[in-house]
């Protein structure tokens, strides 16, 4: 793997922009607790030096499913409501009439409006229209960490959340939004962490024009020679 980037980087412009966005749209993001905070904060030093956190395992699938992400079989469960990791990737603001089919954007925010300046800056090919509206997008396709190797399923293990990053004393650059795994249920060792890429829209998948395989987070794991087995 090559994915180290801990968490998505805002610009001081970006980040202005998104804060005044939630607050015009009245959207809610989880500020995280000191606990999580210090969770986030391991997470992302971990990511910098080693990649993968070690009770996690990322392997080749079998099939065209790829890689995905294992706890490992020797590991202590994750339990509920424990922080997997932040889902990191390149930020910009995308036009909503452009289609965007990569399978690693995930849209953060969508209804932006900006003004003539933010539109020269952030989307120069385009000429100004002052009604265009813009998704904020954060790419895991070329820049990421792990987290951009979990798959879909129906029946996940783990949730992505919507949180915001408040200032601290650990180091952490604050964020307006930024998302963040969580285990939505208790992860038994050599189980695959699977997350529901469907958002309310439904566009995920038909945008690739493919099936998802049903997979709950047992149908393939991890036995203890680091095998994938299917059940
Ligand atoms: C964010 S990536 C997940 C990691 C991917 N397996 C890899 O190795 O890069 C999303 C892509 O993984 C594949 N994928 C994930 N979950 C799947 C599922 N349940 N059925 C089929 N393909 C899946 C699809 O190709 C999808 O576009």
């Amino acid at each position: 793997m090559k994915y180290k980037l801990p968490r998505q980087v805002y610009t001081q412009e970006m980040s202005r922009i998104v804060a005044g966005q939630m607050r015009k749209q009245k959207l809610y993001a989880r500020t995280l607790s000191v606990e999580q905070l210090q969770q986030l904060s391991e997470v992302t030093q971990t990511i910098l030096e080693d990649e993968l956190p070690k009770h996690l395992v990322c392997k080749k699938l079998p099939g065209d499913l790829g890689k995905g992400i294992f706890l490992h079989p020797e590991a202590k469960p994750i339990l509920k409501g424990q922080m997997i990791a932040p889902y990191a990737g390149e930020l910009s603001f995308v036009s909503q009439s452009v289609m965007d089919d990569s399978p690693y954007a995930f849209e953060l925010m969508d209804k932006i409006l900006l003004t003539k300046e933010e539109q020269a800056h952030f989307d120069p090919k385009h000429s100004y229209h002052p009604k265009r509206q813009y998704c904020l997008h954060v790419d895991a396709l070329k820049k990421g960490n792990f987290i951009r190797f979990i798959n879909h399923s129906d029946t996940p293990n783990v949730i992505a959340h919507t949180c915001k990053i408040p200032a601290n004393s650990l180091g952490l650059s604050e964020s307006p939004l930024e998302v963040i795994y969580f285990a939505q249920k208790i992860i038994r060792p050599g189980e695959q962490l699977l997350v529901c890429y469907e958002g309310d829209d439904k566009s995920y998948w038909s945008a690739l024009e493919i099936e998802p395989l049903p997979m709950t987070p047992k149908t393939l794991q991890l036995n203890s020679s680091l095998k994938v087995i299917s059940s």
